[in-house]
């Protein structure tokens, strides 16, 4: 047979198998734009903005949608009742089976908490939420703590009164040194080269997630160099070096721990693997590899998310300078300038609070947030899930719906305050740290280092935007974590 004859029937056999199996399947799910074989219909989305893009098939196919990836099927979900509804069920509770959250675990996904699902999950996501909580979340010395991150932190912005500033680093250091010292008892100076390495590494990661959200869907053509050359490579290298960072932290703890004396979020572990059998996931060698994937889930989870919301906040509220002011003359009436700001003083702070719930919505850090998948076949706005297939639950569209927002794409904290607005509003759509089973394990601290960093620099400083480097762009880079565009600020010293 000649070569052309042999291509000829492949493609013939490939466009055979697409229609018997594929064309069924898509005609029972939410409708959607066509796809190619193999490619799918989200190949071009690569380099592009995957929010503006499913705009328009939101206008298209409606509040339900699906498109296709390599080969995943994926239901993007934009209706926030039907978001908030579905992140209830126990049936997508999953985590989509890729192979890059395969090697990145050591070769097993189902360890740790943020890619792991069923009874692993359960034990290790108790677990940790026990143990977040006995080292540090929601106690008084986790304030004490944050309170010394951000006095370090107004004594490095004091340097920089009346320069350009970019922000992101420095937010970086001060949040991820409160996260570090939790988990593993200790915390670094703000100027420490091994605090600067880390930050590095995991602004890199961050970076790349532009390349390793393709590579989810398609990471055979990515891991070979096809598409998105280079990128892969460069978050191997973050991965090696972070891998060398959280071992030495284990080996330490290992070799210095004493039983009853735990000094740690790291020591509780360990005492739990020693204290587990056969059939745990805590148990022996498989217990330590849980450790490590859930010290990088943690790391990667919470260092660059908060610290990313901080930068929105600044931006935020140099381009509008009536906010700005507002928040600081409640900052002077309820706190004053003599003392540091605490946990306590939140109810009382209800202008501030709206910003922070303002700045959430339009920000919508994790716009699709971690995907979910469906662990059978099921069904969303009476549209078939099939088993196995990802669903994109949109935080970005629930924070944007103009039906329920009215306005969604201007900034106007007094939203979320009362005609009197003297009380908070709660608006169910606002789920920055999602919802349901899965809903963010670090929101207790993310809530208080937001609340008490952007207090304490308010009550400090003033923040006007740089006209050299102002990010007229107020959309994010399209990546997993939505971060702003480049933009430096001008710090004055407060009298
Ligand atoms: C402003 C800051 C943060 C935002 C906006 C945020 C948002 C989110 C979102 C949207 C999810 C996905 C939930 C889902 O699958 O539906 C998530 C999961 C998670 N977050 Fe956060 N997060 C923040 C800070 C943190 C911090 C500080 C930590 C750690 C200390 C953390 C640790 C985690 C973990 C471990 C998960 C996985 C939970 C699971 O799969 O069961 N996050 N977060």
């Amino acid at each position: 047979m000649e070569l052309f004859q042999v291509l000829l029937l492949l493609i013939l056999g490939l466009i055979g198998w697409f229609a018997l199996t594929r064309i069924p399947l898509l005609r029972k799910m939410a409708p959607g734009p066509l796809g190619l074989p193999i490619v799918g219909s989200l190949f071009h989305l690569l380099n592009n903005d995957a929010i503006e893009e499913f705009q328009k098939y939101k206008k298209k196919y409606g509040k339900v949608f699906s498109v296709s990836a390599g080969n995943f099927y994926i239901t993007v979900v934009t209706d926030y009742r039907l978001i908030i509804d579905n992140l209830k069920k126990d049936e997508f509770q999953g985590r989509p089976d890729f192979e890059l959250w395969e090697s990145r675990n050591g070769g097993n996904r189902n360890r740790g908490v943020l890619f792991c699902e069923g009874p692993v999950w359960h034990e290790q996501r108790r677990f940790v939420l026990r143990g977040l909580r006995d080292f540090g979340f929601g106690k008084e010395s986790m304030e004490g703590m944050l309170i010394h991150e951000l006095q370090d932190l107004q004594n490095t912005l004091r340097k920089d009164v009346g320069k350009p500033v970019n922000l992101s680093g420095v937010f970086n250091a001060s949040v991820l040194n409160s996260l570090w010292y939790i988990v593993t008892g200790n915390r670094f100076e703000l100027t420490d080269p091994t605090l600067k390495t880390l930050i590095t590494l995991l602004i890199d990661n961050i970076r790349s997630s532009l390349i390793t959200t393709p590579a989810l869907f398609f990471f055979w053509p990515v891991k070979y160099g096809l598409i998105g050359r280079g990128t892969f490579q460069n978050s191997l290298k973050f991965r090696e070096n972070i891998k060398k960072m959280l071992h030495n932290v284990i080996d330490e703890h290992l070799e210095t721990y004493k039983e009853g004396e735990i000094r740690d979020f790291v020591d509780a572990y360990i005492q739990q693997i020693k204290a587990s059998s056969d059939g745990s996931s805590f148990y022996s060698e498989e217990g330590k590899k849980n450790l490590y994937s859930v010290l990088l889930d943690l790391f990667v989870a919470g260092a660059e998310t908060t610290s990313t919301t901080l930068q929105w906040c600044m931006l935020y509220l140099s381009r509008n300078p009536r906010v700005q002011k507002k928040v600081q003359e409640e900052i002077d009436n309820v706190i004053g300038k003599s003392r540091p700001p605490n946990r306590g003083d939140k109810p009382r702070l209800i202008y501030l609070e709206a910003v922070l719930n303002e700045v959430h919505r339009m920000c919508s850090l994790v716009p699709f947030s971690v995907y979910h998948k469906a662990t059978k076949d099921s069904e969303i706005g009476g549209y078939f899930i099939p088993k196995q297939s990802v669903v994109f639950f949109s935080i970005y569209d629930a924070h944007h719906d103009e039906g329920y927002w009215g306005d969604p794409n201007t900034f106007r904290p007094e939203r979320f305050l009362d005609e009197t607005e003297t009380k908070l509003i709660r608006h169910e759509p606002l789920i920055p740290f999602s919802s349901g089973k899965r809903q963010c394990l670090g929101e207790t601290l993310a809530r208080d280092t937001l609340f008490l960093f952007f207090t304490g620099l308010l009550q400090t400083f003033s923040f006007e935007i740089d006209p050299e480097c102002a990010n007229n762009d107020i959309r994010g880079s399209p990546s997993f974590v939505s971060s702003p565009k480049p933009f430096k600020v001008i710090i004055t010293e407060r009298k």
